[in-house]
């Protein structure tokens, strides 16, 4: 029998002895990696250079949470080259939160050339711990929780009720109308500024806002493989979204314009007066802003205009939406409005304690529509530890808020609107369970919380107090969502009848 010896100079053997080695390097590097309990949470299958981001879908967080239902409460995955912690469970949630070094963001493309390190979900460091102090601090100071934010959201409130009223009954999709009214609390809270209903230009700049929130979202082509900005369609959809934020920087980039003209005579009232006070003070200090800049207050105030009327809006849509499919519990909440409010007056957002199954409606939306499904990615700042497992520096660490609140073994019937769940047993306690972490938690846990729910409690109870509201085609309409930064309903009409 014959017997090849190969030739020593052969490339291919070389070639073949060079894989060999790097791999025996790379075994050896693992192997004294995991002897460290250097060992990264378990993954679902992953596809070379890819990764699992062929199996996301148009609906990424579906994808993650069929395997949280396979991996448990943390998983792993590579999306393109990053590599993605996936946390599935409340308490997992509560204990990588409280860790200050999973408080980072991730480096996304989109968000960089967007938000340019300004405002406060991309920021960093200084930046962001003391913008967001800031906006904590001035929302207290204006009366976020207090009356006079509840009358401006009260106002806003009885406008959207006689936008309805005029329609006499007929048919409607909510969307221009609630837009028009949450846009309006925010830029209220923001700029002093309201959107005229019945001016075309408004419904012209929220329709490219939604664009803006259809477009983006972490697990987007751009932020996994920002390389794909040169494909010239992929690279045209974005420049549109570039513009509409700009045309967006544009109006608020005026607002200080004009605000800076009478600053001197005015009490602070609102967002835009305190920031500018605070800009003039670090001039005084260091001859110029430092932290309070013009380029600051821009990014800022446009993102908390953006995600603050995105957000509230999205969650009124779905509560309408679920409550007029429910007609028993639309007839729970009204009865607790006309116990506690009555006709006479508008709802006020003490009232709120009083009316346990209103406000448990208002929570078991949020829970079903979890419009914010993987919440804003997090990002490893260093190597760290999490239940055993290791977290290397840079993983991006999603918080999977869809499947926490969608879990079966937690949530009977998860799929079931069922306010009761969030009620004592007789009923008239509301109750919080520790699965239920719509704003989410720690250092990053969002600051506009106590905004959003007087907004969703007073305008969801006055529009219920005037009108029985009703879905076109309750049974077959669509609950799916549109994806995007956050979930969307699909388009549904409403018959709002009155009910006096
Ligand atoms: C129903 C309404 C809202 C929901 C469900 C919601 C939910 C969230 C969630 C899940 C986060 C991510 C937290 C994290 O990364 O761990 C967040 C962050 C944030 N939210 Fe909200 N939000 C709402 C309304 C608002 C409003 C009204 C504003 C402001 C006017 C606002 C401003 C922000 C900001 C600036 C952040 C980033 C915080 C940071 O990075 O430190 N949100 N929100």
């Amino acid at each position: 029998m014959a017997v090849i010896v190969p030739d020593v100079w052969n490339p291919t053997l070389i070639y073949f002895l060079v894989v060999f080695a790097l791999y025996a390097v790379w075994t050896k590097w693992t192997a004294s990696s995991s002897s460290k309990n250097r060992k990264l949470p378990p993954s679902p299958f992953q596809f070379p250079l890819l990764g699992s981001l062929p199996f996301l879908g148009s609906l990424p967080h579906e994808a993650f949470s069929r395997w949280a239902k396979k991996l448990g409460k943390i998983y792993s995955c590579r999306l393109g080259g990053k590599t993605v912690i996936v946390l599935n469970d409340a308490d997992m949630i509560r204990e990588a939160l409280a860790q200050p070094v999973l408080s980072g963001r991730p480096h996304m493309y989109t968000a960089e050339v967007t938000a340019k390190g300004h405002g406060i979900s991309f920021a960093s460091d200084d930046t962001w711990s003391i913008h967001r102090r800031f906006a904590f601090k001035t929302f207290r100071a204006l009366g976020v929780g207090q009356g006079k934010i509840e009358e401006l959201i009260q106002e806003e409130a009885e406008k959207m009720a006689g936008s309805i009223a005029s329609l006499n009954g007929e048919k409607f999709c909510n969307n221009n109308i609630i837009r028009t009214s949450v846009g309006s609390v925010i830029a209220g809270v923001l700029f002093g500024e309201r959107f005229d209903f019945d001016d075309p230009s408004t419904h012209a700049f929220f329709d490219k806002m939604n664009a803006v929130f259809r477009f983006f979202g972490p697990c987007g082509v751009l932020n996994i493989f920002p390389v794909l900005r040169f494909i010239p369609a992929i690279a045209a959809n974005f420049k549109k979204v570039i513009e509409a934020l700009e045309g967006a920087a544009k109006f608020i980039d005026s607002i200080i314009k004009d605000r800076d003209d009478c600053l001197d005579t005015r009490t602070v009232s609102d967002y835009t007066d305190a920031f500018l006070n605070a800009r003039n003070k670090e001039k005084e200090l260091y001859g110029k802003p430092k932290l309070f800049t013009d380029q600051q207050y821009v990014g800022a105030a446009r993102e908390l205009f953006l995600t603050g009327y995105d957000t509230t809006t999205s969650t009124l849509r779905w509560a309408f939406l679920h409550i007029g499919k429910n007609a028993e519990a639309q007839a729970k909440i009204q009865q607790e409005v006309d116990e506690v409010v009555g006709s006479g007056r508008l709802p006020n957002y003490a009232d709120a304690k009083a009316m346990p199954f209103t406000s448990a409606a208002i929570y078991e939306t949020q829970r079903l529509a979890s419009i914010a499904p993987l919440s804003i990615p997090h990002r490893a700042i260093q190597d760290t530890e999490l239940s055993g497992y290791f977290i290397p520096k840079d993983a991006w660490v999603f918080t999977n808020m869809w499947y926490v609140h969608h879990d079966e073994s937690k949530w009977q019937d998860a799929d079931a609107f069922r306010p009761e769940r969030f009620l004592s047993a007789d009923g008239k306690e509301l109750v919080l369970p520790n699965d239920f972490i719509p704003y989410s938690i720690g250092k990053r846990s969002c600051p506009g919380e106590t905004l959003a729910k007087m907004a969703l409690f007073l305008i969801f109870t006055t529009i219920l107090q005037r009108f029985k509201l009703t879905v076109e085609n309750p049974e077959g309409v669509d609950m799916s969502p549109v994806n995007g930064i956050t979930l969307d309903t699909k388009e549904y009409l409403l018959t709002a009848v009155p009910r006096n």
